[in-house]
């Protein structure tokens, strides 16, 4: 065995390299082994989250919101432009720019914390001498390496579509919507979920027609009703065509467009034909070339690898965390679940309260959510109060022109427990954070009613909602 270590981390993305940052803190011997490329060839960390998933779709999102700005909304300021041009490549450039700041960012903190970082693939190689044997094979020879504990964070990849080939240049998944060359005249979507909603919205703002496809007859069913309802509403008004409840037929690729069958809602036979298809059916875990089987693990029906609460498989000393584990697939979740094991190996006892985990959908405006939504309340028997306010009466929300949206406040009928916070708005992704802290302590409504928020700003808005829950709102 060419090195031994106390904590070998497979894959460094957000929940990997957390991982391997929290076990190096905390004094181990650390190796964390990542093969990504990025297009140019060259060995890069971060992993989808970095490369082509939410640092980049972040940065493409707030261009496109300063060209939709610019074209449509100065005006109402009294700002008068003319002659706006989009360059997409320079956009672009923009966003890979920022992908390279934030992984040779962590190349820094790897090396400031003393990480190996063992460029190659991993796979498992059983058990030598009380230590778990992983192989790397990158360029050269391949390379034994051993450690007491491994953590498996590979992550999840792009689920495709049977007989439907992404080849990221017409139909394409996360990666190839994320370097479009210009804008497509004609874009369809199939999947009305996180990524199909972003990118379709990045897409749309710059001027792209955008067709959304989703299979499911409800929009967005993972989100309190009152939000989807919402949503909906928006997003229509904004120039997004959605039809739900599709089933999608042949696909078929032509030279510079792409033809969609479907059936409608009701049955109906429609076609569809676009410039670029992005395919945004959900993600699986991504297991591959892992050989788990040679330390008897293996995978669940859906491919996941089993775990108990505090991310241990069967096997002592094997972890897994992040996408290819149960749970949402979001990056924060995997962070926390790296935190979580590494302090495991170190002997503490962390714990994660899954229920505080605030989800983030990145859409114009952002919808946050923490908790439970009315509608699960409901079907746990739960009774409930709740309160909601809109940012159309926040004095900041109005001047800053973005008066869309409110937040919802669940709590219990009898604690006054918050139990769950709903958001639609500008920056809720921001905004969300109080209330996943305040779920955190335990909190009651009247607790938020009773803390001061700075006044004018958006999270008075939070703080109102609190209050209608008790139907004391001070602004409606
Ligand atoms: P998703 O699960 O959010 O949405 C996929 C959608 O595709 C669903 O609405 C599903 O009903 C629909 N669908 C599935 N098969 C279909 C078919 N044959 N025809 C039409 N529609 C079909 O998955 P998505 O958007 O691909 O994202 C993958 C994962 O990445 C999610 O689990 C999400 O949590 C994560 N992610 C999170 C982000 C965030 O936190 N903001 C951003 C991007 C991704």
């Amino acid at each position: 065995m060419a090195e031994r270590y106390d904590v070998i981390v497979i894959g460094a993305g957000p929940a990997g390299y957390v991982a391997a940052i929290r076990a190096a803190q905390l004094g181990f011997k650390v190796a964390c082994v990542e093969k990504w490329r990025n297009p140019k060839g060259e060995a890069a960390l971060g992993g989808t989250c970095l490369n082509v998933g939410c640092i980049p779709s972040k940065a493409l999102l707030a261009s496109s919101e300063e060209y939709e700005n610019t074209c449509h909304h100065l005006g109402e300021h009294g700002i008068s432009v003319s002659g706006v041009k989009l360059d997409v490549a320079k956009m672009v450039a923009r966003k890979d720019g920022i992908v390279t700041k934030m992984t040779k960012g962590i190349e820094f903190l790897f090396r400031k914390n003393k990480i190996t970082w063992l460029k190659g693939h991993a796979k498992f190689f059983g058990e030598d001498d009380g230590n778990i044997a992983v192989e790397i094979s990158g360029d050269g020879e391949p390379l034994l390496v051993g450690a007491k504990n491994v953590i498996i964070a590979t992550g999840s990849k792009a689920r495709h579509l049977p007989g439907v080939d992404v080849d990221n240049v017409l139909v394409c998944d996360n990666e190839g919507a994320l370097a479009f060359p210009d804008v497509p005249r004609r874009l369809g979507v199939i999947g009305a979920g996180v990524i199909g909603l972003e990118l379709g919205s990045v897409w749309r703002r710059l001027g792209a027609e955008v067709t959304v496809l989703e299979a499911m007859p409800a929009f967005l069913a993972a989100c309190d009703e009152a939000v989807s309802k919402e949503c909906w509403k928006i997003f229509t008004k904004q120039g997004l065509k959605m039809h739900m409840g599709v089933k999608i037929g042949a696909v078929e690729v032509g030279k510079k467009s792409v033809r969609i069958d479907y059936a409608d809602a009701s049955g109906a036979a429609q076609q569809l034909e676009v410039d670029k298809l992005i395919v945004s059916v959900g993600r699986v875990p991504n297991t591959d070339g892992l050989a788990l089987d040679a330390i008897g693990l293996s995978t669940d029906a859906r491919g996941f690898i089993e775990v108990d609460d505090h991310c241990r498989t069967k096997v002592p000393g094997v972890y897994a965390i992040g996408d290819v584990v149960r749970g949402p697939m979001l990056a924060h979740k995997g962070e926390d679940e790296g935190v979580m094991v590494a302090e495991i190996i170190a002997g503490q006892r962390p714990h994660i309260d899954y229920n505080t985990i605030p989800w983030v959908i990145y859409t114009s405006p952002e919808i946050a959510w923490v908790g439970r939504t009315e509608q699960q309340l409901k079907a746990d028997g739960r009774a409930y109060k709740q309160g909601q306010f809109p940012f159309a009466a926040n004095g900041r929300a109005l001047g800053m022109n973005n008066a869309e949206g409110f937040v919802k406040v669940l709590c219990d009928a009898v604690t006054d427990e918050i139990l769950g916070v709903h958001i639609i708005s500008a920056n809720a992704s921001d905004l969300i954070a109080e209330a996943a802290v305040a779920m955190e302590f335990k909190a009651a409504a009247e607790d938020i009613g009773r803390i001061c928020h700075p006044h004018p700003s958006m999270s008075e808005v939070i703080r109102e909602a609190a209050l209608a829950t008790d139907k004391r709102a001070l602004n409606m």
